[in-house]
């Protein structure tokens, strides 16, 4: 398979992303472990859904972008796409390519993607295109993406807001973690706006629906801990502030949950769109 460009790392970074990327790689780097054992996987409804819109994804080349270990790629995999994992962090992507050696990886950056024009079916960004700097990410899309194919994006989350525990849970993170954004924003907010300039310059891109895909988790407290390990903004504290809010999530769900199995509604919010043909 040939997608051309090389994987190399941009050397022209320059501040321009609202996030360094490379700050953030380097601390979902730091718990690939964590990210990679405990992070759930994506309801199936997700990949019908993508499917019914974009058709079957057997034989489609499908570039999961920000694959982090892979969770979404070997999804995909398994719906017979022939899938690339790229990704700006290296102990994320020995952990996907330990797990699934037949996938390729690529150390590559979202906005400066190595890849030649028109080259892919399919984009996917899994939990990640909130990392992205829309204008040049939406660009790079447009640029990559064969005519009538397609670009996904989708998250998973927590939605349990009214029940106590998650409220209390919600409320010590939204007080102890500088970077928990997520109980104000709603998903929909990070459908790009595809007419910016530098993307119409490589390609009309348009939108092609957004789906909410409810469903329920079942995870035990030490999963749930983990995963909480996994959290960029809970990896970012001062290794005591984590000790202590890390103790004080596990008392809230010990207390909610007593045998240590936790049942918990999750949504997935899958925003898609479509360069034209
Ligand atoms: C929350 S993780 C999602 C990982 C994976 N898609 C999944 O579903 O588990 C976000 C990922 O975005 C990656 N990332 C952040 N900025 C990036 C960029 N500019 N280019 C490529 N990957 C990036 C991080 O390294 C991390 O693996």
């Amino acid at each position: 398979m040939d997608i051309g460009g090389r994987g190399d790392w941009p050397s022209d970074r320059n501040g321009q992303a609202p996030r360094s990327p490379i700050e953030m790689s380097g601390l979902f780097d730091s718990a690939a472990e964590e990210y990679d054992t405990a992070r759930p996987s994506y309801p199936s409804s997700v990949f019908d859904e993508l499917e019914r819109r974009a058709g079957s994804l057997r034989g489609q080349l499908v570039l999961d972008f920000a694959a982090g270990t892979g969770i979404a790629s070997r999804q995909l995999a398994a719906r017979g796409a022939t899938v690339v994992c790229l990704d700006i962090g290296e102990q994320l992507l020995r952990r996907a390519r330990a797990r699934s050696p037949q996938i390729p990886c690529v150390l590559a950056d979202g906005h400066r993607m190595p890849v030649r024009q028109a080259a892919a079916d399919l984009l996917t960004f899994a939990q990640a295109w909130h990392w992205f700097d829309t204008p040049r990410a939406t660009a790079e899309v447009a640029r990559v993406l064969k005519p009538g194919g397609y670009w996904a994006a989708w998250w998973n989350r927590a939605s349990a807001a009214g029940e106590r525990w998650f409220d209390r849970y919600e409320d010590l993170l939204e007080r102890e973690c500088p970077g928990y954004t997520w109980r104000r924003q709603r998903d929909t907010e990070l459908e790009p706006h595809w007419s910016g300039a530098l993307a119409r310059a490589r390609g009309r891109v348009e939108p092609a629906g957004t789906v909410v895909l409810p469903w329920v988790r079942h995870v035990s407290a030490a999963q749930w801990l983990t995963d909480e390990r996994s959290k960029s903004y809970v990896i970012a504290l001062e290794p005591a502030v984590r000790a202590a809010v890390l103790g004080e999530v596990a008392a809230i769900i010990a207390a909610q949950f007593p045998d240590g199995q936790l049942e918990v509604r999750y949504q997935t919010t899958l925003i898609m769109a479509r360069k034209a043909s």
